[in-house]
């Protein structure tokens, strides 16, 4: 393979990242959209399922750092075809709509982390508030994670739309194996 080839399949370590996130972000998702919200504020467990959840959510930044750092420093595939150029179009953007809303994700809960004093929350030493929307970043954390979780379900049925219908293997692509 001469220098120039692009490979015929991600980074090592850029596929470990992606399915890492991938799993810790529906993760996240899941219980924040659909499990915390049904814990009372007033329930002991509270502020540790938040601690939880911030730690995590700290930890997927340092994941999409390294991976930004990753996507620039390591050689990838050359663009997938979709079949037309319209879908090519839209699948790149995807991607990069991806780190933004990820990025978006991560600011404004560190936001959130400032503005209501969360590591007081985690303590004890703050109550945990009746509604966390006071705090602006709070609405935006709410609507990203939205957007989030539909640009997910698009990359998943891309992906599944490779795989079963054009059959052109495309996951191989993001898993470990020969470059
Ligand atoms: C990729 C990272 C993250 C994901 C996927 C995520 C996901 C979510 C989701 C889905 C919700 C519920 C949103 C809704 O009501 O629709 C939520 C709430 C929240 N998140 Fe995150 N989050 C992330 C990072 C963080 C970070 C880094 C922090 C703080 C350091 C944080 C703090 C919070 C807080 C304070 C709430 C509000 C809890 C409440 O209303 O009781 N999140 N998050």
């Amino acid at each position: 393979m001469s220098k120039e080839t692009a490979p015929s399949r991600y980074h090592p370590v850029h596929v470990a990242l992606h399915w890492l996130m991938f799993l810790l972000v529906i993760m996240m998702l899941g219980v924040g959209k659909f499990v915390m919200p049904g814990v009372p504020v007033a329930d002991p467990q509270k502020p540790s399922m938040l601690q939880i959840h911030a730690y995590i959510g700290i930890f997927i930044t340092i994941l999409l750092v390294a991976r930004l750092i990753t996507v620039f420093t390591t050689k990838r595939p050359a663009p997938a075809d979709a079949g037309n150029s319209f879908l090519n179009f839209v699948a790149r953007a995807v991607h990069v709509l991806f780190y933004v809303l990820l990025l978006g994700m991560a600011l404004s809960g560190l936001g959130m982390f400032q503005q209501a004093n969360l590591p007081a929350i985690f303590s004890g030493a703050a109550p945990y508030p009746a509604d966390f929307s006071v705090y602006p970043p709070r609405i935006g954390h709410g609507l990203t994670s939205t957007l989030l979780l539909l640009l997910i379900l698009l990359h998943v049925g891309a992906a599944l739309y490779h795989q079963f219908i054009r059959k052109d293997n495309l996951l191989s692509r993001m898993w470990f194996g020969k470059r």
